[in-house]
């Protein structure tokens, strides 16, 4: 595969994660802030999995992804999941991280953390995302309110200067306003392009475009990948219309006031 001479920037490309970010050059984007689909349908429960409801009848995600069924035996997913870590880490430099987001689950009865998926990359911290309220209620288990956000660096990556008293629990409420099943809150991404200095934001599971619009608002470049046509085009407008808000209030700001 040639690769290209630097990164494409500010776009979301159309496609298959682990393809096209092997298409791009080595060390070429500082930071990388994204959450795969957790494979929620191939489930021990009797929710998700049986596409008809109980339990799950809420859950936006229960009619799954547009175009991904979200449902592979658990060692393949591993497996891809494994593949994609390995593509992003090439694709960070010797000071960049990855903030790779995902869900513990009770399996069989048994708590399934995500090891398995993170085993031998380097990760230096796990962020608790403690999320308001849960869905899956189980007589067996606690009801579960978190995720996690494995912090994923090379050994020359720091923190922008005072971000570390954020600490490693954070508390974001879930978004509700997003025609996307599964999106990140905002200022969740807000929090960690902050806590960086990263020039160029990749986002390989883009969803509906979340890390884009929180790039464009912290002042960073950013590059999304997502492989469905309907997302594509659904972060593409929240793109734009968030441009042309923020290009407007700036219209509207009397001149020669600082902000
Ligand atoms: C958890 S969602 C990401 C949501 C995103 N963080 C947001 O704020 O909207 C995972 C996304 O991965 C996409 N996806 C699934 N398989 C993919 C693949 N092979 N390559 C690229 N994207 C894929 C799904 O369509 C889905 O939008």
């Amino acid at each position: 595969m040639t690769h290209a001479a630097t990164p494409p920037l500010n776009q979301i490309l159309l496609g298959d994660s682990i393809e096209l970010m092997k298409t791009l050059p080595s060390g070429s984007v500082d930071l990388i802030i994204t959450s795969p689909p957790y494979n929620l349908k191939n489930s021990t429960g009797n929710g998700m999995k049986d596409g008809r409801g109980g339990k799950w009848s809420n859950a936006a995600l229960l009619n799954g992804y547009a175009t991904y069924d979200d449902a592979m035996p658990h060692e393949a997913y591993v497996e891809w999941q494994r593949a994609a870590l390995t593509e992003m880490l090439r694709l960070i430099p010797e000071d960049g991280a990855i903030f790779y987001n995902h869900k513990w689950r009770v399996q069989a009865g048994l708590l399934q953390d995500r090891h398995d998926i993170v085993d031998g990359f380097p990760v230096r911290q796990i962020i608790i995302w403690r999320r308001k309220g849960g869905i899956n209620f189980n007589a067996g288990y606690f009801l579960p309110t978190f995720e996690v956000i494995y912090m994923i660096a090379k050994p020359k990556f720091r923190l922008a200067p005072k971000a570390n008293r954020f600490g490693d629990v954070w508390e974001f409420n879930q978004e509700s306003k997003n025609l996307h099943p599964a999106p990140f809150p905002k200022p969740l991404v807000d929090r960690i392009i902050s806590s960086t200095t990263a020039n160029l934001v990749l986002d390989p599971f883009m969803g509906s475009g979340t890390t884009a619009v929180s790039a464009i608002d912290n002042g960073r470049n950013y590059l999304g990948i997502e492989i469905s046509p309907e997302y594509v085009e659904l972060a593409n407008a929240r793109v734009q219309a968030f441009t042309e808000s923020t290009t407007k209030q700036q219209s509207l700001r009397p001149t020669g006031q600082l902000f």
